[in-house]
């Protein structure tokens, strides 16, 4: 990439967007090729938060980890992604790290409450993270400072991991990916394995940090959770955003037959409408149709939905829906 050298790559402004410009990831394994993101498009900005909803293996996690640059070797990527006036993927490796990752959007990784080191005290696992990044304040006070933000007292930071609940757990990974005091963070099932009333208890977390200012990317299996906090969201299924807009709109008045079924499929409080789990599954991601991808589920299905799926815009985002032409 050539770059004028009086122009500095990197930014420092107080407006948060990210916008996803055909973004496509593919794994490599086995001899195969795994369309896990396939031209995927959106963009929201500055105080809102973002959930994105789908089933397991849809490519939520394989979105969030291509925005942080933390993709795994066998992944090859295409399309933009701006983060403010960063283009995240020209962005050098060093650079992103340097500047970026952590400081401005940080990701509370799925399962990372589980991967904390077993070996070290909470307290030294913060002071690595502060190393690592060549942190210059005052370390004890800010994390200090973090552990405290997500509602734990200092004593917790002399315990191994083992010693504190999964709640804790939680939180304490969450404090981690906040210190650098980044301006977003990708939340990737944050509530998952916790139980009913810890996940109500982290949720009302993320929804203060997101009253302090913070803007949220939640990703979640839970539509009934993503509801809770997001003004915008995502519906991904097999690799594609099938909806996108307004949560409240979508929750109202979903368009897509998918998000229809995602939306029958969780319990909802002033309703005593049967819960109805979608039935089948996501077609393979080697060699996905080429029409709808939901075509072999869809209640509503047409012929010509088995060839080509539109995006057709709304008022407020898109829905990729023959019905809705
Ligand atoms: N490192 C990897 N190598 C090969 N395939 C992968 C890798 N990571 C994820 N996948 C596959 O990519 C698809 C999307 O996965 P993922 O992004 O984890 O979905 P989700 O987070 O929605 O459950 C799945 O089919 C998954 O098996
Ligand atoms: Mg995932």
């Amino acid at each position: 990439m050539t770059q004028n050298p009086n122009v500095p790559l990197i930014h420092t402004v107080s407006v948060v967007t990210l916008s996803v410009d055909d973004l496509s990831v593919q794994y490599q394994s086995q001899g195969k090729k795994i369309h896990a993101v396939d031209h995927i498009s959106f963009s929201f900005s500055e105080g809102e938060s973002l959930g994105i909803a789908g089933e397991s293996g849809c490519g939520k996690s394989t979105l969030g980890l291509a925005v942080m640059k933390t993709l795994q070797e066998n992944a090859s990527v295409s399309g933009k992604i701006l983060f403010d006036d960063i283009s995240i993927l020209e962005t050098s490796d060093s650079e992103f790290t340097k500047d970026i990752r952590w400081k401005q959007v940080s990701m509370i990784f799925q399962g990372a409450m589980n991967s904390l080191d077993p070996v070290f005290t909470i307290k030294k696992q913060f002071m690595e993270i502060l190393q690592k990044h060549n942190f210059q304040g005052d370390h004890v006070q800010t994390i200090e400072s973090a552990i405290s933000s997500v509602g734990l007292s200092h004593s917790v930071l002399d315990k191994y991991p083992h010693e504190i609940s999964g709640g804790m757990k939680q939180r304490v990974v969450i404090a981690m990916a906040l210190i650098l005091k980044p301006k977003m963070v990708i939340a990737d099932e944050p509530t998952t394995a916790l139980d009913v009333l810890v996940q109500a208890q982290i949720m009302i977390l993320l929804k203060k940090l997101k009253k302090d200012g913070l803007s949220i990317i939640l990703i979640s299996h839970d539509l009934g959770i993503i509801s809770e906090i997001a003004e915008k969201v995502g519906i991904m299924y097999a690799g594609q955003i099938v909806e996108f807009g307004n949560m409240e709109e979508i929750y109202k008045n979903p368009k897509h037959p998918y998000t229809v079924a995602l939306l029958d499929s969780i319990p909802k409080l002033q309703e005593t409408k049967k819960i109805t789990p979608l039935k089948g599954n996501p077609p393979s991601l080697v060699n996905p149709p080429s029409g709808c991808r939901f075509y072999d589920r869809c209640p509503q299905a047409m012929e010509k939905c088995k060839q080509d799926p539109p995006k057709i815009k709304t008022a407020s985002g898109f829905v990729m829906c023959w019905l809705h032409e």
